[in-house]
């Protein structure tokens, strides 16, 4: 047994299909040939007005993170979506969230950010609900409505639920559980023992370009070693990428080091897997299997939810649409719990390394939609190394319902066969 939280037949598996990857002279063999992605999927308001309408109030969101709420009464609302939302901690000790937009006249509920409270009590005419349940518990002068039927005028509840020590809402009433949804990523996540970590620090950024635009970058290596140039010198062997496509529009990206950084790390070849001492000395997660410290290693979690990750902690980084050409990326970086006092100093460093990254990439993506717009572009051809991006784009036709996208926005369904069960 041993004492890594990952199992050695993925392990294989993976190393497998990286030496698959890194021999094959094309894509395998039936592959798909991708039509194109139609260009107004990023440009057309009407695409953008159905993603509103049926993408985001449609899918497991994080809102935040289970220690923000510590206590019964703690709350924060969430208002990344547009649609204004409470997240707060019951009597009972769960959380819940709600809708926070009064019965009444429509007013917030709670105005504060976050805070501490018994009721939910709306500031306009005091109307208030109970945190258990959304009900609505008081209402002054109750006497001047006819007939009012308090139980029918709760607070809508949000599907709400926590794993990994995020708090996931859902707007759609309906969805499906969200541990249906994950599938087998919170098995696979399971050596982070991402509950325990701790926020050590945020970047939020703000891009010009189509929320879409901005995700893509992240679920592919091609442009790695162009956009993220060294002189030559890269970290990666793109070529050898691995990307798991998982049901629901999630995956994984593996992606073996360069000959550079094999040599870098004093490992044997790229599949010479082995724990790495952090080289700003910070501690590693135990339980984290050595093909981590030994690839890239990432997981997409649909719609918005990317982490590269790694043995020492890592960043989850969210995408949030703020109109059709703006993104909000929001990025935390969670590191072993370090006890009392300032986190270790090495974090400032690590933190400011991956926000140059980060730089680069927006420079590339704050050009790309004004290009994206120009009447000579299309449609965008992927390449099989691109496979994530398509899978993704299949997904948010589903979620939105084929039959609701005008034909000529839409993506033809192909990966199915291709999804790992
Ligand atoms: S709008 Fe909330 S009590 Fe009137
Ligand atoms: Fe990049």
């Amino acid at each position: 047994m041993s004492e890594f939280l990952l199992d050695q037949k993925l392990v294989d598996r993976l190393v497998a299909d990286m030496e698959y990857e890194l021999d094959r002279k094309a894509p395998p063999e039936n592959f798909p040939q991708f039509p194109d992605i139609p260009s107004a999927r990023y440009t057309n308001e009407d695409f953008y007005e159905l993603e509103q309408k049926y993408l985001w109030n449609n899918s497991w969101l994080v809102a935040g993170r289970v220690e923000d709420v510590p206590d019964s009464g703690d709350y924060f609302l969430f208002e990344e979506i547009g649609i204004p939302l409470i997240v707060v901690r019951g009597n009972d000790n769960k959380i819940r969230c709600f809708s926070n937009t009064c019965r009444h006249r429509g007013a917030p509920v709670v105005r504060e950010k976050e805070g501490t409270i018994r009721h939910l009590q709306c500031q306009y005419h005091s109307w208030t609900y109970g945190i258990d349940n959304g009900e609505l518990l008081a209402v002054p002068d109750e006497r001047d409505f006819v007939d009012l039927c308090k139980e029918d005028r709760g607070l809508p509840e949000i599907s709400c639920d926590t794993w990994g020590g995020w708090i996931w809402i859902n707007v759609n009433p309906n969805a499906s559980p969200l541990m249906d949804f994950l599938g087998k990523i919170p098995e696979e996540m399971e050596q982070y023992q991402c509950e325990n970590l701790r926020l050590v620090g945020t970047d939020h950024r703000e891009v010009n370009c189509n929320w879409k635009v901005a995700i893509e970058a992240f679920q592919e290596v091609y442009h790695f070693r162009f956009i993220h140039d060294r002189g030559g010198w890269t970290s990666l062997d793109s070529r050898g990428g691995t990307m798991g496509l998982l049901k629901h529009g999630n995956s994984r990206m593996v992606v073996p080091r360069s000959k550079q950084m094999v040599e870098k790390l004093e490992m044997e070849s790229w599949k010479d897997f082995k724990i790495v001492k952090d080289p700003l000395g910070l501690e590693n997660i135990p339980t984290v299997h050595p093909i981590v410290h030994c690839t890239s290693y990432s997981f997409t979690i649909f719609p918005n939810f990317i982490t590269p990750l790694a043995a020492t902690g890592f960043p989850v980084m969210l995408f949030f649409p703020a109109g059709i050409d703006k993104t909000k990326i929001r990025i935390y970086h969670y590191a072993l719990d370090w006890g009392d006092g300032d986190p270790p100093e090495a974090w400032e460093q690590r933190i400011a390394e991956f926000a140059g990254v980060i730089d680069e990439d927006v420079w590339n993506l704050d050009a790309m939609q004004k290009a994206m717009e120009s009447p000579t572009y299309d449609g965008t051809p992927l390449c099989y190394q691109e496979r994530r991006i398509y899978n993704m784009q299949e997904v948010i036709d589903r979620v939105i319902g084929v039959e609701k996208i005008p034909a000529d926005m839409t993506v033809a369904q192909l990966l199915d066969q291709y999804i790992e069960e």
